[in-house]
């Protein structure tokens, strides 16, 4: 029996990377899943066949109506809606002086507002309906650990994912009461379409080894090593979480390393 059996979860952001990962990976524990993306998949899912439900539904998650109608679509496919997961999210920034205005907004619009609107129309139905295993729901939202730190030309990105923390805190606190959990992962960086965006860019290959380095795991992560984090926090494993920022980053934001062991010749394999 799979570790999300009979569940219905709403992911969005569901077509690439990150949102698919999950998809698949709620699937693949029993989970009947509705994905809502901008785009279709960009990759068939790795589930076996004849498992449970999985459908996608086109719409940005800027889009109040869009949002409300894919939460209750979920409801009446499957009777009610015990999880969101909100991947969905763009990339952006630069330094302050240089950030036009627009360009602050695309990515306060996507990653924040799409972030609060997703959570605002499941809370809602979540709150309408009965109590299972002590729950109404759980809301996981997708920051970064650039939500928990600066990174040099971040701005936008940063700010949108710190606010994402802070909102689902906020979450966390309002709703608790009601049976319903809300947490935050912050993603070190992850291997996807979106990164590779990023460090497609011209001369990103001193700076992708940087980032490298910067994990102490001395790797990237993958997709579906977010997922499984998800997985944990949508289940009733994780039935005493809330509230929390989690960051699964192969130790990127553990401290730094200045090199000392280095300096006093400790071994360390590297
Ligand atoms: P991705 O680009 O592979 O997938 C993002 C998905 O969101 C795409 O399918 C895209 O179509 C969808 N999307 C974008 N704007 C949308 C909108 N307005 N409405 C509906 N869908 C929309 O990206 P990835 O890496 O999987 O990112 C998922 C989340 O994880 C994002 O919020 C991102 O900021 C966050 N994240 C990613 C990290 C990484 O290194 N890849 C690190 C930390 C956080």
């Amino acid at each position: 029996m799979g570790r999300l059996e009979g569940k219905s979860v709403l992911v969005t952001g569901a077509s690439s990377g990150i949102g698919l990962a999950s998809v698949a990976r709620f699937a693949r524990e029993g989970a009947r899943v509705v994905g809502f993306d901008l785009n279709a998949p960009v990759a068939d899912l790795d589930i076996p066949a004849g498992g449970p439900e999985v459908t996608f539904a086109e719409g940005d998650v800027r889009d109040e109506a869009a949002v409300a109608a894919v939460v209750d679509a979920t409801v009446a496919e499957h009777g009610r809606i015990d999880a969101v997961v909100t991947a969905a999210g763009i990339a952006g920034g630069g330094p302050a002086h240089l950030v036009e205005r627009d360009e602050w907004q695309r990515v306060l619009d996507v990653n924040l507002t799409g972030t609060f609107l997703c959570a605002k129309h499941a809370i809602a139905r979540m709150l309408d309906q009965d109590l299972v295993d002590g729950e109404r729901g759980s809301v996981v939202t997708v920051a970064s650990v650039e939500g928990l730190e600066g990174t040099a030309g971040g701005s936008s990105y940063n700010a949108s994912k710190g606010a994402v923390v802070i909102l689902t805190k906020n979450l966390a606190i309002d709703y608790g009461r009601a049976g319903i959990r809300a947490n935050a992962i912050c993603p070190g960086f992850i291997e996807t379409p979106l990164l590779e965006g990023v460090f497609g860019m011209p001369g990103m290959e001193d700076v992708r080894e940087s980032i490298r380095r910067e994990h102490k795991l001395r790797r990237l992560g993958r997709a579906d090593e977010i997922a499984a984090v998800a997985l944990f926090l949508i289940s009733a494993d994780a039935s005493f979480v809330s509230g929390q920022a989690i960051a699964v980053d192969g130790g990127y934001t553990a401290g730094r390393d200045h090199g000392v062991t280095d300096m006093f010749g400790i071994p360390v394999v590297d």
